[in-house]
Formats: C-alpha cells, structure tokens, sequence
C-alpha cells in the first residue's frame, strides 16, 4: 500500500536553501501581445473565463481606499530574492512596473484588518489575505471543485475480478497486449506522483487565490487516487512491482516525458523562486502550460486511448474502466489548467510576448515528438485496430486544439482525430454497465464537454 501521510511539504520559515532537509522528490534540473480568443470567453482584450468578467462592479474601491488597505496589508515574511524589474511591453513603448511577489497565507494576521473584497484578489502576486475563501472571483474555479466533487469515486469499487483471470490465462493476451498494459502502468504510477509533487511543492505556493487552491487541493487528491488506481491493478494482476514502478528510470520514452516535465517543477520548488517579476511571473505560466497542456493534456493521451481500446474489445475490462475514470478527472485538471493559465494571461498580458509564445509552441511541439516516441516504443507492432501511424495524427490533432485552447495559433493544419469515440468515453453515465463490472454512477453533476 502506498503511504499517502508523508507528503512532504515545505517548512513556512525561509530556510536559506533546501540543502541537508531531506528529498523532495525532483533533483536539480537544469510586449504584450493578446492573442485570439481560446475556449473560454473573450472579454474586451484579454482571454478569461466569464467569471473573470462578471466581478467588476462588486465592491469596486477609490485608489485612496486601494491605497489604505495595502497599507493595511501584513508584512512579508520574506524578500523577493529577485530584483523588481521594468520590462517593455510588447510591441508598444509602455514600460510596466512590475510589483513584489504576492501572500503565501502564512503571514501574520492582522487584526481589524479592513475586510477583502472581490476587486483584491487576484490569481497571482495578490497582498489580499489568501485565508479566507469568499467572496469568489473565479466562479469557474469553485464550479470545478464542485463538479470534481460530484465524480467521486475510488479505485477498489471497481471489480477487477474478469482482469485477473484474463492475466493468468497463458492465451489470454497476446505478448504485445501484455506490454501495452505495462508500458502505460509504468508511465501513469510515476506520472502522477510528478503532478502531484508539482502541485503541491511548486505551484500550490504562487497561485495567490483561495478559490483556485481548493481547486488544487481537491486535484492534488485526485492525483493520489490516480496513483492508487495504477498500484491497485499492479497488485490485482499480482505484476512485478520493481520492474512496474522503475519503468521511469528503465524505460527510455518513459524517462524522457518525466525529464522533459521535472525541469517545469525544479525551477518552481527552488525556496527562492518567487513570482512577481516580468522573468518569474512568466516561468510560473510556463510550469503551469507544461503540466497542464504537455503533461496532462498531451503525455497521458496515447495511454488513454490504448488502456480504452482494451475496454472496447471487452478486455481488461477492469484496468479499463479505471482509466475512464481517470481520464474523466485529467479531462477536468485539464479545463481547470486552461482557466488558470488564460486567467493570468488576462490580468498580466504583458508576460504574454511573442518569444514567450514561440517558447510555449516549441514545447508543445517537442512534447508530441516524446509523446510519439512513446506510442512507439508501447506499441510496435499494430494491435487492437490501432498503429503509429494513427497516434501521429492523433497526437497532432490533440496539440491542435490544445493550441486553441491557450491562444495560439494550431500547429499541424489539418490534423484529424482517428479516435472519436473518445469523447464518447468521458460520459460515464452512457456506458453504465457495458463492461459488466460494478459500475457506480457517481456523477451527479458537472457534465463534461470534450476538449
Ligand atoms: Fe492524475
Ligand atoms: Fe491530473
């Protein structure tokens, strides 16, 4: 059984650095311009969720009252390490101020402090109280705590009962079936220990919004599900452990997409990274699309689609299943990830240049060559009425509309998707029962849009 009681967290003092204070789990790794409308709303010029629109006017203050309730603010229990700096913005002669970097939640509280209002906060660098959860700003946030709510649901509740006999038959599964399952084990149960360490020790920190935090809390649960998801069919199955949960520093494809992802985090969980300048606001963003867009919106899909195909062909049904679930939460993550991202983009749009949106396109560009490399390296030969071939498209097509999804321009014009039954694969209510095992129908709200 996996331990979920010691996630290590880091200490509320600034220690000077993390030296001689344990693992964290990640080693040392090595103007404005604002683009079309994404999937969410467009609101004047900046690309935010309706919910971003739909606060001004409540509690709206004079520059004198903005003025005295900063000058309430508690003090920081730290400096920024990194200077604050004057940046053009892009494209025009404006020179924007950047200010320090926002509350942690961790400062002292100030006692008759004026009360917060929706106009203080903000999603990142915000000197307004992160203690108290209301009033919302970002309705969509809380909306997807709750929806995440509603889907509950716990890997031992689905029976893996016909997988198991399906494993031990000898002519059960077909050598290259068998590697397909282990490969996308191997990936997932290390996968989602990574988003969870990111969340956790890098992002959770400077994301300065009580209501997106409840968002990453109840995400950073799911993650460890996930996780216990992929150990419960390892353990069902009664797989090799050691060789299942090495993969990651056995397996090259698997090795790379985890490489290419902790550098994203490393930056982040340095004790001295702070957000609040031109240079560090924009590696948050960039932390934030490598995880939300490259991992979970990109890494995890050929896995999705081979785990699901099994399920299809009335196979592992159970291991299957699983994944659908799971799938449902990453599609959720994924939604919340683009709120989040076209959000801060929205409130800080001098971070969004064009060199930073060159720098995100070749990312996402070299996410679907490792992503590529790994539908190769799990499936060599063709199986359950899929190929490579089919994964390149798929891929490109994904990275399209992942494009789309944050403002920038698609990659691979064109690009079709060989798999629409996918979409099909995220309404849980649909497919109740059509595997024969216990399905619980544990949605009772928030339905989901493919994305
Ligand atoms: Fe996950
Ligand atoms: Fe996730």
């Amino acid at each position: 059984m996996l331990n979920f009681d010691n996630i290590p967290v880091r200490p509320a003092s600034n220690t000077p650095n993390g030296k001689g204070n344990g693992t964290t789990g990640f080693g040392t790794a090595s103007t404005a311009q604002q683009v079309a409308a994404a999937t969410t709303a467009n609101v004047g010029t900046g690309v935010v969720p309706p919910s971003v629109a739909s606060v001004t006017g409540s509690g709206t203050r004079t520059p004198a009252e903005i003025a005295a309730a900063e000058a309430a603010l508690p003090s920081l229990s730290f400096e920024p390490s990194a200077p604050q700096v004057n940046m053009q913005a892009g494209g025009t002669a404006s020179m924007q101020t950047v200010k320090g970097a926002g509350l942690t939640g961790l400062e002292e509280i100030n006692f008759k402090a004026a009360r917060i209002r929706v106009d203080d906060k903000k999603i990142i660098n915000c000197r307004a109280d992160l203690n108290q959860l209301v009033p919302f700003k970002y309705e969509w946030a809380w909306q997807k705590y709750l929806d995440a709510c509603a889907n509950h649901w716990m890997p031992q509740e689905i029976s893996m009962s016909r997988d198991i006999a399906l494993w031990k038959d000898p002519n059960g599964l077909s050598d290259d079936e068998r590697t397909i399952i282990k490969r996308n084990l191997g990936f997932f149960v290390t996968a989602d220990s990574l988003v969870a360490n990111n969340l956790v020790l890098a992002i959770y920190r400077h994301i300065t919004n009580p209501e997106c935090r409840q968002y990453l809390l109840r995400q950073a649960f799911e993650e460890a599900l996930h996780t216990h998801a992929y150990q419960y069919v390892v353990e069902s199955l009664g797989l090799d452990e050691g060789e299942i949960f090495n993969m990651y520093r056995e397996v090259p494809s698997i090795h790379e997409k985890d490489v290419f992802q902790l550098q994203f985090t490393s930056e982040l969980a340095d004790p001295n990274f702070q957000t609040g300048t031109y240079q560090t606001d924009q590696r948050l963003l960039r932390n934030l699309i490598g995880y939300y867009i490259i991992m979970e919106g990109i890494f995890f899909y050929v896995g999705f689609v081979q785990m699901l195909s099994f399920g299809r062909q009335n196979k592992m049904t159970g291991a299957s299943e699983q994944f659908q679930y799971i799938m449902r939460d990453e599609s959720m993550h994924l939604n919340y990830g683009v709120d989040v991202i076209n959000t801060i983009k929205a409130e800080n749009p001098h971070l969004w240049t064009p060199e930073f949106q060159q720098e995100i396109i070749e990312l996402i560009k070299q996410g679907v060559e490792l992503e590529y490399k790994y539908a190769e390296d799990t499936m060599q030969r063709g199986v359950l009425g899929l190929n490579c071939s089919m994964f390149q498209e798929y891929l490109r097509f994904i990275a399209n509309r992942r494009c789309k999804q944050i403002g920038l321009p698609e990659q691979y014009p064109g690009a079709k998707n060989p798999f629409p039954w996918m979409s099909e694969q995220l309404d849980l209510k649909k497919e109740k029962n059509f595997f024969e095992t216990r399905v619980i129908e544990y949605q009772t709200g928030g339905a989901l849009s493919w994305d």
